[in-house]
């Protein structure tokens, strides 16, 4: 069989690379762009606790199963579960799974690298001429113009898909180990100073008000099914990273463990960035609920009005960029994984080739803010389209299919082993909540989602 599964030579060198390189691929602009924004809209407190709610009953036992997926066949997504299925005597058509699941985290990757680039070209801003004493209108003209202009949207966005794609070429312990063990620790210190100083400004109670205390009248079923989609989309679930990162795990380390590990990193940056960015909010009269906009108009006019403000600002965007640079790499691992195991290419050929696809898909992105602002497929632009059908069709559908095939199809011998959980309760636990619970809300979010057309 070896010939037709051609597995990977590559591991992490510790443990904890492992959980730097998972925990940046699952920390990103989903924790410190979306969070705080979409909780400004669905009215905050109540719906930050059923976000909570979603990550610990869904995300953790996905991560779960991923990661022991990727573990026990190590290999690349489609390849994992090809493997595992023959080895049950199934079709290895199961494999397809795994191909949705890469092409999912292939799709997100262009348009990701785009909106990390609008990180990037902040950053250079607050560097060059910082937003100190600029006015609203100045302000609400930077972000208009930037988007108005492909070439500069080009710029930005080939920055970082050259970045990326030279990382992941350089392998997983040269490129991407070495890189996270950096940026992430990086991430989290700027990430904490900024909510040191946010700690101190008279805004902060208002801030941990409107994060921490629930008002479930404030509460709709459409919150619910945002909550529960966000949920997916922070952990980086469905996308093929997770799985892709377990197959470089070495065997004794326990999935549960570091399940919840990442699940726990990834609400504390959404949870600090949320109390980093509302009392400054706050502070300068603001609205929580200005929408995709929030961190680069109104943040920028908070850092304008504040005493320390281009410094902020510096921090904030060199954070947004790390933040979002650490999740780029692992969306092009997989893909990169599957060409070298399936094409038979070299990891710099791989990287090259799929790096080049995704940049050249990335330009619909990019014009879909300009210059085919008005071009529309079923009413959405270009990007809207790839958002929409990633994350509430390929996201959840993935979700439910690994659920179903790592809890119904897969051995629970096997799967007991790849879980590495001792306690028979503890397997149990993760048994049945994988088995009825997980595919119940996922069913229930995507009937929802899409009969709302929300
Ligand atoms: N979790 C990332 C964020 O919150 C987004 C994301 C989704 C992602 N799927 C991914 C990142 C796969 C890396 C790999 O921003």
């Amino acid at each position: 069989m070896s010939t037709q599964f051609s597995t990977s030579s590559e591991q992490w060198s510790s443990s904890w690379a492992f959980m730097m390189a998972a925990a940046g691929a699952a920390v990103g602009l989903g924790n410190i762009w979306k969070f705080p924004y979409i909780t400004g809209m669905n009215g905050g407190g109540a719906f930050v606790l059923m976000y909570l709610i979603c990550v610990l009953i869904l995300g953790v036992p996905l991560l779960m199963a991923e990661i022991a997926i990727g573990r026990l066949a190590r290999k690349n997504p489609a390849g994992s579960i090809a493997y595992l299925a023959h080895q049950e005597k199934r079709s290895r058509a199961w494999g397809l799974i795994g191909f949705w699941i890469i092409s999912a985290g292939f799709l997100i990757l262009t348009y990701y690298s785009v909106i990390a680039g609008w990180a990037l070209a902040y950053e250079v801003l607050a560097v060059r001429e910082g937003f100190l004493h600029a006015s609203a209108h100045h302000i609400d003209e930077l972000f208009t113009s930037l988007l108005a202009h492909p070439a500069q949207l080009i710029l930005w966005h080939s920055l970082i898909m050259i970045a990326t794609t030279l990382v992941v070429a350089r392998g997983v312990q040269k490129g991407i180990e070495k890189t996270v063990m950096i940026l992430f620790p990086a991430m989290v210190i700027l990430l904490v100073l900024i909510a040191a100083y946010s700690l101190q400004t008279p805004f902060f109670i208002h801030g941990l008000t409107f994060l921490f205390h629930p008002h479930f009248e404030k509460l709709s079923a459409h919150n619910l099914l945002v909550a529960l989609g966000h949920a997916f989309f922070t952990l980086s679930i469905a996308t093929g990273s997770i799985m892709m990162y377990g197959a470089y795990l070495p065997k004794h380390i326990s999935v549960a463990k570091t399940s919840l590990f990442i699940a726990a990193a990834d609400t504390f940056v959404a949870l600090i960035a949320g109390l980093a960015i509302y009392p400054l909010v706050f502070a300068h009269g603001l609205q929580p609920a200005a929408g995709p906009g929030l961190i680069f108009k109104t943040l920028p006019l908070a850092f304008s009005a504040m005493e320390h403000g281009n410094l902020l600002a510096i921090l904030f965007f060199a954070m947004l960029v790390f933040a979002a640079f650490t999740s780029t790499i692992s969306l092009l691992e997989p893909t990169v994984a599957w060409l070298i195991e399936t094409c038979a290419w070299s990891r710099w050929q791989a990287a090259l080739v799929s790096g080049s696809v995704a940049w050249a898909l990335g330009l619909l992105t990019v014009f879909s803010f300009n210059i085919a602002k008005t071009t529309t497929i079923l009413g959405l632009t270009f990007f809207a389209a790839i958002d929409y059908l990633t994350s509430n069709i390929m996201l959840p559908l993935g979700g439910l299919l690994i659920a179903l095939f790592a809890a119904w199809i897969i051995k629970t011998s096997v799967m007991r082993t790849g879980l590495n959980i001792r306690q028979k309760y503890g397997f149990y636990l993760w048994l049945w909540t994988s088995r009825i619970i997980v595919p119940i809300a996922i069913l229930f979010v995507m009937i929802n989602v899409l009969g709302l057309g929300a």
